[in-house]
């Protein structure tokens, strides 16, 4: 499974990626408000320090909107994906930069036929977003497994981000339906190697080597 960072601060960024862990990176234009930056410099920011596929999200509506916007933003960086919404244009859109060699990922997929949808229509990535899914009653992760069985039932190589995490136990069981990738918040993601038992344990096992006699203590 690979991991990408949900988040465009660059504080977060490089904490995780010094551990090894990050293959991505997506923004939204929620993430990008909240660094009160410049967005294109933020995005060759974040590309130039991510080497794999980094989300950069339109923000027009129609078809020609969405077009113009994909192709400047697909210049900015080698390893852009550009980000289209799930709407009719949408697609249009997905379909015209696909033949173009434009990565997209599709996003704000709600539903399995949203999902088949934006696939036919050539999306390199689908953006389930389950968190919002679950606050709704639902259940996300049966989104996850059953996107990826029709995924794999017509051999289509969409793959999917599991996005709109909130928990280690979508990231878990996201992981166990078989999701390509989960795009994790940068406040989760930390929480995602600790565990109270891990600290318990190094604690106790600290104070019983200070009972150890005859040994070099460091
Ligand atoms: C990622 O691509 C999405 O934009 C993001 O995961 C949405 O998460 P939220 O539902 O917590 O805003």
């Amino acid at each position: 499974m690979e991991f990408f960072l949900d988040t465009a601060n660059m504080d977060e960024i490089n904490r995780i990626k010094k551990i090894g862990l990050v293959n991505g990176i997506t923004t939204n234009p929620t993430i990008i408000s909240k660094e009160n930056r410049d967005f294109k410099e933020i995005i060759i920011e974040i590309c130039d320090a991510i080497k794999g596929p980094v989300s950069a999200e339109v923000i027009g509506l129609s078809v020609e909107e969405m077009i113009n916007e994909a192709r400047d933003i697909a210049q900015w960086a080698p390893n852009i994906v550009v980000k289209i919404p799930m709407t009719e244009a949408g697609l249009e859109a997905v379909s015209i930069l696909a033949k173009e060699g434009i990565k997209t990922n599709v996003t704000l997929i709600f539903s399995v036929a949203q999902g088949l949808m934006a696939a036919k229509a050539g999306a390199t990535y689908i953006s389930p977003f389950i968190g919002r899914i679950d606050d709704m009653g639902e259940d996300g992760i049966e989104l996850i497994r059953n996107l990826k069985q029709t995924l794999s039932n017509y051999d289509y190589h969409t793959k999917i981000i599991t996005a709109s995490i909130r928990t280690i136990n979508h990231l878990e069981k996201a992981a166990v339906a078989g999701a390509d990738i989960a795009t994790i918040p940068g406040s989760i993601f930390p929480k995602l190697w600790s565990h109270p038992l891990t600290d318990k344990g190094i604690k106790q096992f600290s104070e019983d080597w200070g009972n150890v006699p005859n040994t070099v203590k460091s």
